[in-house]
């Protein structure tokens, strides 16, 4: 069983994020300029940490935990992906929102619904999507917009104790045509 109030605050299934994971098993799809795709093998690390409850307008209270991702290159070990942003739970409204924040001057804001009885044990399973010009949406720089434009987000992401499995779609409108980058991975917890 899942204890999914820490310190007096209701994460509800967020609670299972706090931590450090590793992953060694990720695999990124990207497009490239000639029209083809470039697989990039990946390992990574996520720091989840605590930050408390936020109170939005006198009437929403939110459980956040912030995290902090960072992709290496399997080839070469080089980093090529960094990424931050917070998982935000709303008890009342039973709806989980994800930011992130990537350096090539890209945001987004997703969101999903979440059903407390489909907790099982120590398993989790959350979906949040987002689409340009939706009520969870895209924020990009004028460049982006005009040169790689995200389009829309989604993102699906099981726990099961110390296991964690994800899989997202970045939806792009690059080199003239839509592209589905996507990353896939596994990772365990190392420290809690
Ligand atoms: C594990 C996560 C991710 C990895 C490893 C990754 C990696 C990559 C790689 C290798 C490229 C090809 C261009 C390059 O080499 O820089 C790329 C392009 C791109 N990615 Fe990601 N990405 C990830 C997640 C995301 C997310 C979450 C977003 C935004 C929501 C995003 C937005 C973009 C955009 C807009 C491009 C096109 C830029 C270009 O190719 O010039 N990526 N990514």
């Amino acid at each position: 069983m899942i204890e999914t109030i820490i310190d007096g605050v209701d994460f509800g299934p967020l609670a299972v994020l706090p931590g450090t994971w590793k992953g060694e098993k990720g695999m990124d799809i990207a497009p490239e300029e000639d029209g083809s795709k470039e697989e990039n093998p990946f390992s990574e690390e996520i720091l989840f940490e605590i930050v408390g409850d936020v109170t939005n307008a006198g009437k929403q209270t939110l459980g956040v935990v912030r995290y902090h991702q960072k992709v290496y290159r399997k080839t070469d070990g080089a980093q090529f992906h960094d990424q931050l942003g917070y998982w935000v739970w709303d008890p009342a409204a039973g709806t989980v929102m994800f930011t992130l924040t990537i350096p090539r001057a890209v945001s987004l804001v997703a969101g999903g619904d979440f059903d407390m009885g489909s907790m099982d044990d120590d398993a989790v399973s959350i979906a949040v999507a987002s689409e340009d010009g939706g009520d969870w949406g895209v924020a990009q720089s004028p460049f982006m917009r005009e040169n790689a434009k995200t389009t829309g987000f989604q993102i699906n992401l099981e726990v099961d104790g110390d296991k964690m499995v994800y899989s997202q779609t970045t939806f792009l409108d690059i080199y003239g045509r839509k592209f589905d980058h996507t990353d896939n991975s596994t990772l365990v917890r190392v420290s809690p």
